[in-house]
């Protein structure tokens, strides 16, 4: 079965107790704490847990949780889905159950701000050491990195400010060699698109905030765990009480059914936005894999079925913060914001080099101009486009 009827299909309501029908969705049920007939109907019970990793009482979220997970897990063919309270917690949640004290990391330096922050202030006092690897290192350079206690090496492809494209069958072959454990967080691409495990990664993590729930109304996270690591992640979500609760878990399986049909619309609308501004003669670098003359391109159509609506452009090097900040404030269609996978156009001004510690920005054949981040929404691409066009305007009249 296609993955597109997969998200429409599964998952039903139950049947209502005294009408005898049951709904398209599965409901929501909010409890804290669930009702058993019997002693020995809870420990029925308590054991049909374990074997759906959920815990036995309403901390695990319920039946909408298995749902939404199971939903999110079968489009990457994983072996587990866990869903939690935002996608910042479901990048660092498999950090915190695959590395102990002593372990080092490697970590990819093009990853979301606030994951490098955490492996910059809470892994170090766990004991775990970190460092950052260019997103573009070759095989060898890898190893050059690599410790006797290296044990997880974390990707994020296309890295989402900056787009590079990392070889990920071949860092997850490399890593497999060496036993070592291969997290990447596929927010981007979404299990639509791009299907990590199939390539040999452990881990596939998502702020399903984005294109899962799709009208940036949830923060949420997903997480994919293969069949090795899946009692390591759940064991750890239930060590510290972070499971996703009924609301958001209705959510993300209501926002997936549709996926499908939105993403095809931010793909070809971001294609289009990203072309135009290539003409542009304030634009000196467009960054999005799935143009033919990005450096990623090769691995994006080797690895990839489609793209999603985020990409970034390079403006000129002389063009000050104040002109964007002119050009940012005469934009209408576009809101001001650092979220995407939502429904609506966005465009963030952004600074990578004051972050980056192991490897270069701007690298060779970049300009050095600062970095804006479009995420072309469901709008009609010619509207944003003449919106891009007229803040254009205003910025050479200012
Ligand atoms: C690539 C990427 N991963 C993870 C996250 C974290 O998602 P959340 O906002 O749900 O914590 C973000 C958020 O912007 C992101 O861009």
């Amino acid at each position: 079965m296609k993955d597109e009827t997969k998200l429409v299909h599964g998952h039903r309501g139950p049947k209502m107790e005294r009408l005898d029908v049951r709904t398209v969705n599965p409901s929501i049920q909010r409890g804290s704490t669930y009702l058993y007939d019997s002693i020995d109907h809870l420990r029925e019970a308590k054991a049909k847990a374990v074997d759906l990793g959920i815990a036995s009482y309403g901390i695990g979220g319920g039946d909408i949780t298995l749902h939404f997970q199971d939903a999110f897990c079968a489009i990457e063919n994983g072996f587990r889905g866990v869903a939690v309270n935002s996608g910042l917690l479901a990048c660092t949640l498999p950090l915190m159950a695959l590395l102990q004290h002593g372990d080092h990391l490697l970590m990819v330096d093009s990853v979301y701000g606030p994951v490098r922050t955490f492996c910059d202030g809470y892994l170090p006092r766990m004991g775990v050491s970190v460092t950052y690897y260019d997103p573009l290192a070759t095989l060898d350079e890898l190893d050059a990195l690599t410790t006797d206690t290296t044990r997880v090496v974390y990707l994020e492809t296309p890295g989402s400010l900056t787009f590079e494209m990392q070889d990920i069958p071949a860092i997850a072959a490399w890593a497999q060699d060496r036993g070592i454990r291969t997290i990447i967080d596929n927010t981007w691409a979404t299990g639509l698109y791009f299907k990590p495990l199939d390539h040999g990664i452990d881990i596939s993590t998502h702020a399903a905030t984005k294109y899962m729930c799709g009208h940036s109304d949830v923060i949420s996270g997903a997480i994919v765990c293969n069949k090795e690591t899946a009692l390591a992640v759940e064991a750890t979500r239930d060590q510290l009480g972070l499971a996703m609760p009924p609301d958001e878990a209705y959510l993300g399986l209501r926002g997936l059914r549709t996926m499908a049909v939105r993403l095809p619309v931010h793909w070809q609308n971001g294609l289009k936005l990203a072309s135009y501004l290539a003409g542009r003669e304030e634009v000196s670098n467009v960054l999005h894999p799935a143009m033919e003359q990005d450096p990623g391109y090769a691995i994006w159509s080797r690895d990839f079925t489609g793209a999603s609506g985020l990409f970034s452009v390079v403006m000129r090097s002389d063009l000050s913060w104040e002109q964007l900040n002119v050009f940012l404030g005469a934009l209408k269609l576009y809101g001001l914001g650092y979220s995407w996978g939502g429904f609506e156009s966005l465009c963030v001004l952004q600074s990578p080099k004051t972050v980056r510690t192991g490897s270069q920005w701007p690298r060779p054949g970049i300009g050095a101009g600062y970095v804006l981040r479009f995420h072309a929404g469901l709008e009609d691409a010619d509207d944003l486009i003449d919106d891009v066009e007229q803040a254009f305007t205003a910025m050479k009249k200012a």
